[in-house]
């Protein structure tokens, strides 16, 4: 699972919510691929979560149906670590000593904390403040050469990459910068219901957000519903922002460039085409839920994977964490 010789892939998901096709076509879709050439750790980021109102309930069941749904995407636990942030130790560690290094007008100018912290003035918590430096440390902690993410991990990663640099300036180099790897399509999949917005797990319109497990009927009922414009040309274009959304999906879904898609509608109205979307989202859900079903009441099976991930993380980042410690003027304990 682990070969030293490979370069390492670090990336995680908040278990907040059920996920979502942006999730899937931004992000998920691209890791397996990664599976034979690097040393791949997937995260699922419980510690993340609790940033924002949670239910405890929830959040544990939240953390197996993410499992879940990372191995029926195709994430062979035999080929790569799964595991819960909250049981590596070393995340929160790191983040405390990078935190120290961090100016606090960087954290608050983040763009998803502006948007979190909405109306929240000072009562905003400092948790969702410290959110990227936790997130610099899930990342440094592994010494990961790529970090595969959506284009609104952006600026996050970018916070991470001049962490990197800047402890490596202060204290003997430690770090690899790790390189931001975002797909050519899907990487910003938008709400249906209000394109200029992104899909979100914590999208108030849920008809606007296509879940994994979303039924045929349901994925059926949310795509023919979709936002458009008054127009009918199937057209990529900055002011037909619910069609160009569509478009992207069904080309990220399809593997197919927008152009030939753009031929293949041309003259053909809404209706159609939105009926081709929806066609092939559920061709691409089908087996992926069916997998999930199989896997989902086995918690038995699915524990074990979490702790055989756990293990080959906690190596890694044991070893790191010391090193750390031992840069930065810590007493070794003996
Ligand atoms: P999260 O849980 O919001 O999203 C998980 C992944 O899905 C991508 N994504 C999208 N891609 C395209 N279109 C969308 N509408 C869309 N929505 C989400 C995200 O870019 C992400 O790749 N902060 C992270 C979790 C995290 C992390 C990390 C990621 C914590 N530590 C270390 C990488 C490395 C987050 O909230 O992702």
């Amino acid at each position: 699972m682990s070969n030293p010789e490979k370069p390492v892939v670090l990336t995680c998901v908040q278990p907040t919510g059920r996920l979502h096709i942006g999730n899937y076509l931004g992000a998920i879709k691209t890791w397996p691929a990664m599976l034979d050439d690097y040393q791949c750790f997937f995260g699922i980021v419980d510690m993340h979560a609790i940033t924002v109102p949670y239910d405890p309930e929830q959040l544990r069941d939240g953390a197996f149906e993410c499992l879940a749904l990372y191995i029926a995407c195709g994430l062979d636990p035999q080929k790569c670590n799964l595991f819960l942030q909250s049981h590596v130790t070393g995340h929160t560690e790191l983040a405390w000593i990078l935190g120290c290094l961090t100016p606090v007008g960087r954290l608050q100018r983040m763009t998803q904390f502006k948007d979190k912290s909405k109306n929240q003035g000072a009562s905003v918590n400092t948790g969702l403040l410290y959110y990227p430096v936790l997130m610099a440390a899930d990342i440094l902690l592994y010494n990961a050469d790529r970090v595969p993410v959506g284009a609104d991990q952006k600026q996050h990663v970018e916070l991470c990459r001049d962490i990197a640099q800047k402890f490596n300036n202060t204290y003997p180099e430690t770090f690899k910068v790790p390189e931001l790897y975002i797909p050519k399509t899907g990487s910003r999949v938008m709400s249906l219901q209000d394109p200029a917005k992104k899909m979100s797990k914590s999208d108030e319109a849920q008809s606007g957000v296509l879940y994994l497990l979303d039924t045929p009927k349901v994925v059926r009922k949310k795509i023919m519903s979709a936002v458009t414009d008054t127009g009918k040309d199937v057209v990529y274009k900055e002011d037909k922002p619910g069609i160009s959304n569509l478009l992207n999906i069904l080309s990220a879904v399809a593997g197919r460039p927008i152009p030939e898609l753009e031929a293949e509608f041309s003259g053909k109205g809404y209706g159609d085409f939105k009926g081709v979307v929806a066609d092939a989202v559920i061709k691409l859900l089908e087996p992926i839920q069916k997998r999930y079903a199989e896997l989902i009441d086995d918690r038995e099976y699915l524990e074990g994977v979490l702790q055989a991930g756990a293990a080959v993380a906690q190596k890694r980042a044991s070893k790191m964490l010391k090193t750390v410690y031992q840069r930065t003027g810590f007493v070794e304990r003996k």
